[in-house]
């Protein structure tokens, strides 16, 4: 894909697909990493003497109009970060959204209503995305974090115009792209979450590639009791027991060695500050529920990352909402941004919960690379093309400007 190294922007109109979906909780921003990450790719095209258009979806509006649902608070937060001003049109398509455009000058910044307030978004409309494309002479993505949706401003746009990867774009792949398609070895995988079925793709992709998998969360819960561990009230998954068995089996074939945690945090209720008791996992208690990893299993995974060249993090150990139960997510995470500032370890991590999780611990800085997606990482780690990805790569290098 064509990146914006030598691209000649000056007076011209880009379209630039932006991921602006952050989370907001009671009407307000709550993490802003999204827009921020977003600044250098909009500086330096508004510098270049670009008029920059953004399009984002936000939400699930389902392609109806819902006010809550609306771009104009994220935009006021965008000129926040930017510290220039940003103009806003309250449709993406049509009359307001053309009219800004018009009066767009050189450097300025435009941001266009709710992509998905019409229902062509998610159908991959091609009257919707060449109707978008008709607003610019140049598309821009830089939104890898919805480049698993093949949607009419993700996909479609990039058959109507000369396309480019932004700089967010470009940094994503480059660090997805040293952490999986050419690591340097041995390559290590951490894979939480709550579970197995959910995971499935991307642990079979995974034992592929990884020299080391490293399971954490009650999914490893459903992989130790599939091994005939008492696990008392732990959350586990009675029906994956075969596959789970599977994995192993496939696993031990392809060399790819699985650390399972040999201890456990246990307590009989889920709630902060609850009596917590570390056992090793094969001294549950039938009423006790695993809720962390041990001392042990941290002290294992650590010793087994400062073996590590290359870390891929998806998930955490524990149910690290809820001290104490954080301890090993935070513990590991440390050491992982330790190995890393001191330049034996290349860390890349994402995925949902994991970027709450590394923000928890401290790290979000302090690792190589933590990706702002969260199901396009996912989808990645699954060893899936991304249309998004896909449009800029193959569909859109030769397309001329309507
Ligand atoms: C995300 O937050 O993962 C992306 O913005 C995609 O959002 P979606 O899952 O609603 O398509």
């Amino acid at each position: 894909f064509k990146t914006l190294d030598g691209l000649e922007a000056a007076g011209k109109k880009v379209l630039l697909r932006a991921d602006l979906n952050v989370p907001v909780r009671d009407g307000r921003i709550t993490d802003t990493t999204r827009i921020e990450r977003l600044v250098p790719t909009i500086r330096e095209l508004a510098d270049k003497g670009a008029k920059v258009i953004l399009v984002s979806h936000f939400d699930r509006p389902k392609g109806k109009r819902v006010p809550d649902m609306s771009l104009e608070p994220v935009a006021t937060a965008l000129a926040t970060a930017l510290g220039r001003p940003v103009n806003f049109a309250h449709d993406c398509i049509g009359p307001d959204a053309e009219a800004a455009i018009e009066t767009l000058r050189p450097g300025e910044i435009l941001v266009l209503e709710n992509t998905r307030f019409h229902a062509g978004e998610e159908a991959n409309d091609a009257d919707l995305a060449r109707q978008l494309a008709a607003h610019a002479d140049i598309y821009v993505n830089d939104a890898f974090s919805a480049a698993h949706r093949a949607h009419a401003s993700t996909e479609g746009v990039a058959r109507f115009l000369p396309s480019f990867a932004g700089r967010l774009m470009e940094a994503e792949l480059n660090a997805l792209d040293g952490a999986l398609e050419n690591p340097e070895r041995p390559v290590g995988a951490i894979v939480g979450g709550a579970k197995i079925s959910t995971k499935l793709d991307l642990l079979g992709n995974l034992l592929g590639r990884v020299d080391v998998l490293i399971i954490g969360g009650a999914m490893a819960n459903t992989f130790l009791a599939a091994q005939g561990v008492a696990m008392g009230k732990s959350l586990q998954e009675a029906d994956m027991h075969a596959t789970a068995l599977q994995i192993l089996a496939d696993a031990k074939a392809r060399g790819c060695e699985i650390i399972l945690p040999v201890d456990a945090v246990t307590a009989t209720e889920f709630k902060a500050g609850a009596a917590s008791k570390v056992v090793p996992v094969t001294a549950i208690d039938a009423e006790a529920m695993m809720l962390d990893a041990g001392p042990e299993t941290v002290r294992l995974v650590c010793a087994k990352l400062a073996s590590l060249k290359t870390l891929v993090w998806n998930g955490p150990f524990g149910a690290f909402e809820i001290p104490p139960f954080d301890t090993a997510t935070n513990e590991v995470a440390r050491e992982a941004a330790a190995l890393t500032e001191k330049g034996a370890l290349r860390s890349v991590a994402g995925g949902g919960d994991t970027v709450s999780a590394l923000r928890h611990a401290g790290v979000l800085d302090r690792m190589s690379y933590v990706s702002t997606a969260g199901g396009a990482f996912l989808e990645w780690l699954e060893g899936k093309t991304l249309p998004g990805i896909l449009a800029l790569t193959a569909v859109a290098q030769d397309a001329a400007p309507l």
